[in-house]
Protein backbone atom coordinates (compact mmCIF):
# COMPACT_ATOMS: atom_id res chain seq x y z
CA UNK A 1 0.00 0.00 0.00
CA UNK A 2 1.40 3.73 -0.82
CA UNK A 3 0.28 6.01 1.58
CA UNK A 4 0.85 10.00 0.44
CA UNK A 5 1.03 12.23 3.51
CA UNK A 6 0.38 15.95 2.25
CA UNK A 7 1.51 18.76 4.80
CA UNK A 8 4.31 16.99 6.05
CA UNK A 9 6.39 20.09 7.19
CA UNK A 10 4.08 20.44 9.37
CA UNK A 11 3.41 20.06 13.38
CA UNK A 12 1.17 16.76 12.55
CA UNK A 13 2.48 15.53 9.28
CA UNK A 14 6.29 15.64 10.34
CA UNK A 15 5.54 13.64 13.27
CA UNK A 16 3.07 11.50 11.35
CA UNK A 17 5.27 10.77 8.55
CA UNK A 18 8.53 9.98 11.31
CA UNK A 19 6.52 6.91 12.60
CA UNK A 20 4.40 6.08 9.94
CA UNK A 21 7.98 5.37 8.30
CA UNK A 22 10.04 4.26 11.51
CA UNK A 23 8.12 2.60 14.14
CA UNK A 24 4.63 1.97 12.47
CA UNK A 25 3.80 -1.61 12.06
CA UNK A 26 2.51 -0.48 8.53
CA UNK A 27 5.62 -0.15 7.57
CA UNK A 28 6.61 -3.28 8.84
CA UNK A 29 3.87 -4.63 6.16
CA UNK A 30 5.94 -3.12 3.45
CA UNK A 31 3.79 -0.46 3.17
CA UNK A 32 5.66 2.90 1.48
CA UNK A 33 5.09 6.13 3.02
CA UNK A 34 5.70 9.54 1.40
CA UNK A 35 5.77 12.80 3.03
CA UNK A 36 4.69 16.19 0.66
CA UNK A 37 4.53 20.06 1.25
CA UNK A 38 3.53 22.91 -0.32
CA UNK A 39 6.95 22.55 -2.26
CA UNK A 40 5.75 19.52 -3.97
CA UNK A 41 2.38 20.07 -4.66
CA UNK A 42 0.07 23.31 -3.91
CA UNK A 43 -3.33 21.63 -2.61
CA UNK A 44 -5.21 25.18 -3.52
CA UNK A 45 -4.42 24.46 -7.48
CA UNK A 46 -6.55 21.95 -8.30
CA UNK A 47 -4.62 21.03 -11.86
CA UNK A 48 -1.06 21.06 -10.20
CA UNK A 49 -3.46 18.53 -7.44
CA UNK A 50 -4.67 16.41 -9.57
CA UNK A 51 -1.39 15.72 -12.03
CA UNK A 52 0.32 15.19 -8.32
CA UNK A 53 -1.57 12.47 -7.31
CA UNK A 54 -2.10 10.60 -10.54
CA UNK A 55 1.85 10.93 -10.89
CA UNK A 56 2.02 8.86 -7.52
CA UNK A 57 -0.64 6.88 -7.17
CA UNK A 58 -0.87 6.29 -3.00
CA UNK A 59 -3.72 4.20 -1.83
CA UNK A 60 -4.20 6.65 0.91
CA UNK A 61 -4.10 10.22 1.25
CA UNK A 62 -3.85 11.62 4.62
CA UNK A 63 -4.54 15.20 4.38
CA UNK A 64 -2.61 17.20 7.28
CA UNK A 65 -1.89 20.65 5.33
CA UNK A 66 -4.11 24.04 6.39
CA UNK A 67 -4.26 26.94 7.09
CA UNK A 68 -4.09 26.48 10.68
CA UNK A 69 -2.89 29.95 11.96
CA UNK A 70 -6.51 30.60 13.60
CA UNK A 71 -6.41 34.44 14.27
CA UNK A 72 -4.51 34.82 11.52
CA UNK A 73 -7.78 33.50 8.90
CA UNK A 74 -9.55 36.57 9.97
CA UNK A 75 -7.59 38.60 8.18
CA UNK A 76 -6.58 36.24 5.29
CA UNK A 77 -10.18 34.81 5.09
CA UNK A 78 -9.76 34.18 0.98
CA UNK A 79 -6.22 32.47 1.77
CA UNK A 80 -7.72 30.66 4.67
CA UNK A 81 -11.07 29.37 2.28
CA UNK A 82 -8.33 28.41 -0.26
CA UNK A 83 -6.44 26.26 2.11
CA UNK A 84 -9.01 25.06 4.09
CA UNK A 85 -11.65 24.44 2.26
CA UNK A 86 -10.99 24.41 -2.02
CA UNK A 87 -7.87 22.43 -1.40
CA UNK A 88 -9.53 19.96 0.72
CA UNK A 89 -11.85 19.52 -2.29
CA UNK A 90 -8.68 19.14 -4.85
CA UNK A 91 -7.18 16.49 -2.84
CA UNK A 92 -10.80 14.57 -2.73
CA UNK A 93 -10.92 15.02 -6.46
CA UNK A 94 -7.62 13.71 -7.25
CA UNK A 95 -8.34 11.33 -4.70
CA UNK A 96 -11.50 10.04 -6.32
CA UNK A 97 -10.20 10.77 -9.92
CA UNK A 98 -7.26 7.62 -8.46
CA UNK A 99 -9.36 5.45 -6.25
CA UNK A 100 -7.46 6.56 -3.16
CA UNK A 101 -9.07 6.50 0.04
CA UNK A 102 -8.53 10.10 2.03
CA UNK A 103 -8.26 10.48 5.80
CA UNK A 104 -8.89 14.48 6.22
CA UNK A 105 -7.74 15.98 9.17
CA UNK A 106 -10.34 18.86 10.93
CA UNK A 107 -11.08 20.42 13.92
CA UNK A 108 -12.74 20.84 16.95
CA UNK A 109 -13.33 24.65 15.88
CA UNK A 110 -16.23 23.40 13.88
CA UNK A 111 -18.08 23.83 16.78
CA UNK A 112 -19.47 26.96 18.70
CA UNK A 113 -18.74 25.51 22.15
CA UNK A 114 -22.12 26.57 23.32
CA UNK A 115 -22.83 22.79 24.56
CA UNK A 116 -21.83 21.73 28.01
CA UNK A 117 -20.61 18.17 27.05
CA UNK A 118 -18.00 17.16 25.18
CA UNK A 119 -18.87 17.43 21.22
CA UNK A 120 -20.11 13.79 19.78
CA UNK A 121 -19.65 13.45 15.87
CA UNK A 122 -23.93 14.09 15.24
CA UNK A 123 -23.76 17.56 16.88
CA UNK A 124 -24.60 20.41 14.28
CA UNK A 125 -21.49 21.93 13.94
CA UNK A 126 -21.41 25.91 13.92
CA UNK A 127 -18.25 27.59 13.41
CA UNK A 128 -17.80 31.14 15.07
CA UNK A 129 -14.63 32.19 13.28
CA UNK A 130 -13.39 32.21 9.64
CA UNK A 131 -10.98 28.81 10.28
CA UNK A 132 -13.54 27.25 11.62
CA UNK A 133 -15.96 27.84 8.80
CA UNK A 134 -13.30 26.85 6.22
CA UNK A 135 -12.61 23.65 7.83
CA UNK A 136 -15.85 22.58 8.11
CA UNK A 137 -16.52 23.76 4.27
CA UNK A 138 -13.74 21.19 3.49
CA UNK A 139 -15.14 18.32 5.74
CA UNK A 140 -18.76 19.23 3.86
CA UNK A 141 -16.31 18.76 0.36
CA UNK A 142 -15.15 15.88 0.83
CA UNK A 143 -17.53 13.63 2.09
CA UNK A 144 -19.86 14.93 -1.20
CA UNK A 145 -17.23 14.48 -3.67
CA UNK A 146 -15.05 11.36 -2.52
CA UNK A 147 -17.10 8.30 -0.96
CA UNK A 148 -13.77 6.72 0.22
CA UNK A 149 -13.52 8.61 3.11
CA UNK A 150 -12.51 9.16 7.06
CA UNK A 151 -12.71 12.67 8.49
CA UNK A 152 -10.86 12.94 11.68
CA UNK A 153 -11.53 16.17 13.99
CA UNK A 154 -9.14 16.40 16.39
CA UNK A 155 -8.13 19.27 18.85
CA UNK A 156 -5.37 21.33 20.78
CA UNK A 157 -2.43 19.64 19.39
CA UNK A 158 1.04 19.51 20.65
CA UNK A 159 4.32 17.70 19.91
CA UNK A 160 7.71 18.31 18.61
CA UNK A 161 8.40 20.26 14.88
CA UNK A 162 6.62 23.23 15.74
CA UNK A 163 6.02 26.14 18.28
CA UNK A 164 2.82 25.08 20.26
CA UNK A 165 0.85 26.18 23.18
CA UNK A 166 3.24 23.79 25.88
CA UNK A 167 6.31 25.59 23.84
CA UNK A 168 4.53 29.29 24.37
CA UNK A 169 3.81 28.52 27.94
CA UNK A 170 7.19 27.45 28.88
CA UNK A 171 8.89 30.12 26.64
CA UNK A 172 6.88 33.10 28.72
CA UNK A 173 7.43 31.17 31.81
CA UNK A 174 11.05 31.48 31.60
CA UNK A 175 11.33 35.30 30.41
CA UNK A 176 8.62 36.45 32.80
CA UNK A 177 8.07 33.64 35.83
CA UNK A 178 4.49 34.77 35.53
CA UNK A 179 1.68 33.58 32.62
CA UNK A 180 -1.92 34.82 32.49
CA UNK A 181 -4.03 32.12 31.37
CA UNK A 182 -7.77 32.02 30.41
CA UNK A 183 -9.89 30.04 32.69
CA UNK A 184 -13.11 29.68 30.20
CA UNK A 185 -12.05 27.62 27.23
CA UNK A 186 -12.08 24.12 27.75
CA UNK A 187 -10.76 21.10 25.38
CA UNK A 188 -8.96 18.26 25.01
CA UNK A 189 -4.97 19.03 24.52
CA UNK A 190 -3.85 16.20 22.52
CA UNK A 191 -0.58 14.76 21.43
CA UNK A 192 0.87 14.24 17.63
CA UNK A 193 2.51 10.69 18.39
CA UNK A 194 -0.73 9.31 20.36
CA UNK A 195 -3.14 10.77 17.21
CA UNK A 196 -0.75 9.41 14.72
CA UNK A 197 -1.17 6.37 16.09
CA UNK A 198 -4.75 6.52 16.03
CA UNK A 199 -4.75 7.36 12.36
CA UNK A 200 -2.60 4.20 11.75
CA UNK A 201 -4.88 1.87 13.17
CA UNK A 202 -8.15 4.00 11.31
CA UNK A 203 -5.98 3.53 8.09
CA UNK A 204 -5.27 -0.72 9.14
CA UNK A 205 -9.53 -0.82 9.84
CA UNK A 206 -10.03 0.90 6.88
CA UNK A 207 -12.59 3.19 9.17
CA UNK A 208 -15.14 5.18 7.14
CA UNK A 209 -16.79 8.34 7.93
CA UNK A 210 -16.53 11.16 10.75
CA UNK A 211 -14.46 10.48 14.00
CA UNK A 212 -13.53 12.56 16.72
CA UNK A 213 -10.04 11.78 17.92
CA UNK A 214 -7.77 13.24 20.91
CA UNK A 215 -6.11 12.16 23.78
CA UNK A 216 -8.83 11.69 26.84
CA UNK A 217 -10.11 13.83 29.72
CA UNK A 218 -10.81 17.94 29.65
CA UNK A 219 -9.24 20.55 30.75
CA UNK A 220 -9.36 24.65 30.64
CA UNK A 221 -6.18 26.36 29.24
CA UNK A 222 -5.71 27.21 32.49
CA UNK A 223 -5.36 24.45 34.17
CA UNK A 224 -3.22 22.88 30.86
CA UNK A 225 -0.96 25.98 31.86
CA UNK A 226 -0.74 24.74 35.60
CA UNK A 227 -0.04 21.30 34.63
CA UNK A 228 3.10 21.90 32.16
CA UNK A 229 4.82 23.99 35.17
CA UNK A 230 3.89 21.41 37.82
CA UNK A 231 5.30 18.39 35.38
CA UNK A 232 8.26 20.77 34.74
CA UNK A 233 9.02 21.92 38.23
CA UNK A 234 9.23 25.69 36.79
CA UNK A 235 8.34 28.31 39.70
CA UNK A 236 5.47 30.16 37.47
CA UNK A 237 2.56 31.82 39.07
CA UNK A 238 -0.22 31.30 36.28
CA UNK A 239 -3.10 33.88 36.57
CA UNK A 240 -6.49 32.97 35.47
CA UNK A 241 -7.70 35.17 33.08
CA UNK A 242 -11.54 35.59 31.16
CA UNK A 243 -11.49 34.98 27.71
CA UNK A 244 -13.10 38.62 27.57
CA UNK A 245 -10.19 40.15 28.79
CA UNK A 246 -7.92 38.58 26.65
CA UNK A 247 -7.63 40.63 23.60
CA UNK A 248 -7.59 37.61 20.54
CA UNK A 249 -8.95 38.16 17.18
CA UNK A 250 -10.55 35.45 16.45
CA UNK A 251 -13.55 33.97 18.44
CA UNK A 252 -12.89 30.60 20.21
CA UNK A 253 -15.42 28.07 21.37
CA UNK A 254 -15.64 28.33 25.17
CA UNK A 255 -16.21 24.35 25.48
CA UNK A 256 -14.80 22.36 22.18
CA UNK A 257 -14.28 19.13 23.70
CA UNK A 258 -14.67 16.15 21.54
CA UNK A 259 -16.26 12.84 23.09
CA UNK A 260 -14.47 9.99 21.36
CA UNK A 261 -16.42 7.43 21.75
CA UNK A 262 -17.18 5.96 18.62
CA UNK A 263 -13.62 5.74 18.11
CA UNK A 264 -12.66 3.87 21.35
CA UNK A 265 -15.72 1.56 20.41
CA UNK A 266 -14.75 0.88 16.89
CA UNK A 267 -10.81 -0.03 17.48
CA UNK A 268 -11.29 -1.22 21.15
CA UNK A 269 -8.80 1.30 22.03
CA UNK A 270 -9.15 4.42 24.17
CA UNK A 271 -6.65 7.24 24.08
CA UNK A 272 -4.78 7.72 26.94
CA UNK A 273 -5.31 10.60 29.31
CA UNK A 274 -3.73 14.51 27.80
CA UNK A 275 -1.51 14.56 31.47
CA UNK A 276 0.35 11.21 30.38
CA UNK A 277 0.71 12.24 26.80
CA UNK A 278 1.94 15.56 27.73
CA UNK A 279 4.07 14.06 30.49
CA UNK A 280 5.84 11.88 27.50
CA UNK A 281 6.04 14.79 25.26
CA UNK A 282 7.99 16.79 28.11
CA UNK A 283 10.61 14.00 28.46
CA UNK A 284 11.61 13.96 24.99
CA UNK A 285 12.40 17.95 25.23
N1 LIG B 1 -2.70 22.71 15.61
C1 LIG B 1 -3.80 22.43 16.26
O1 LIG B 1 -3.93 22.71 17.49
C2 LIG B 1 -4.96 21.77 15.56
C3 LIG B 1 -6.15 21.55 16.27
C4 LIG B 1 -7.21 20.90 15.62
C5 LIG B 1 -7.09 20.49 14.31
N2 LIG B 1 -5.93 20.75 13.64
C6 LIG B 1 -5.85 20.30 12.23
O2 LIG B 1 -4.80 19.34 12.16
C7 LIG B 1 -4.16 19.41 10.87
C8 LIG B 1 -2.66 19.57 11.07
O3 LIG B 1 -2.44 20.78 11.80
P1 LIG B 1 -0.97 21.28 12.13
O4 LIG B 1 -1.06 22.02 13.42
O5 LIG B 1 0.01 20.16 11.97
O6 LIG B 1 -0.77 22.35 10.96
P2 LIG B 1 0.58 23.08 10.51
O7 LIG B 1 1.68 22.80 11.48
O8 LIG B 1 0.20 24.50 10.26
O9 LIG B 1 0.95 22.37 9.15
C9 LIG B 1 0.20 22.56 8.00
C10 LIG B 1 1.11 22.28 6.82
O10 LIG B 1 0.32 22.44 5.62
C11 LIG B 1 1.13 23.15 4.68
N3 LIG B 1 0.32 23.87 3.70
C12 LIG B 1 -0.36 25.04 3.87
N4 LIG B 1 -0.93 25.41 2.72
C13 LIG B 1 -0.60 24.48 1.79
C14 LIG B 1 -0.88 24.31 0.41
N5 LIG B 1 -1.60 25.22 -0.26
N6 LIG B 1 -0.40 23.23 -0.23
C15 LIG B 1 0.34 22.32 0.43
N7 LIG B 1 0.66 22.42 1.74
C16 LIG B 1 0.19 23.48 2.41
C17 LIG B 1 1.88 24.15 5.55
O11 LIG B 1 2.97 24.69 4.83
P3 LIG B 1 3.40 26.22 5.12
O12 LIG B 1 4.00 26.21 6.50
O13 LIG B 1 4.34 26.51 4.02
O14 LIG B 1 2.13 27.05 5.07
C18 LIG B 1 2.29 23.26 6.72
O15 LIG B 1 3.49 22.57 6.46
C19 LIG B 1 -4.84 20.57 10.14
O16 LIG B 1 -5.87 20.05 9.35
C20 LIG B 1 -5.46 21.40 11.25
O17 LIG B 1 -6.58 22.11 10.80
C21 LIG B 1 -4.86 21.37 14.23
Amino acid sequence: MKILVIGSHGMLGRELVTRLTTISDLKNQGNKVTGVDREHVDITNAANTSKFIAHVRPDVIINCAAFSNVDACEAQVSEAFAVNTTGAKNVASAGKQTRAKVIHISTDYVFDGDKDKPYIETDKPSPISIYGKSKLEGELAVQEINGNYAIIRTAWLFGPYRENFVTTMLNLGRKNHTVSVVTDQCGSPTYTADLSYAIQNIIKLDFQGLYHVTNSGTCSRFEWAKKIFELTGNQVSVIPLKTADFKRVAKVPQNSSLNCTKYTKATGQRMRPWQEALEDYLDTM
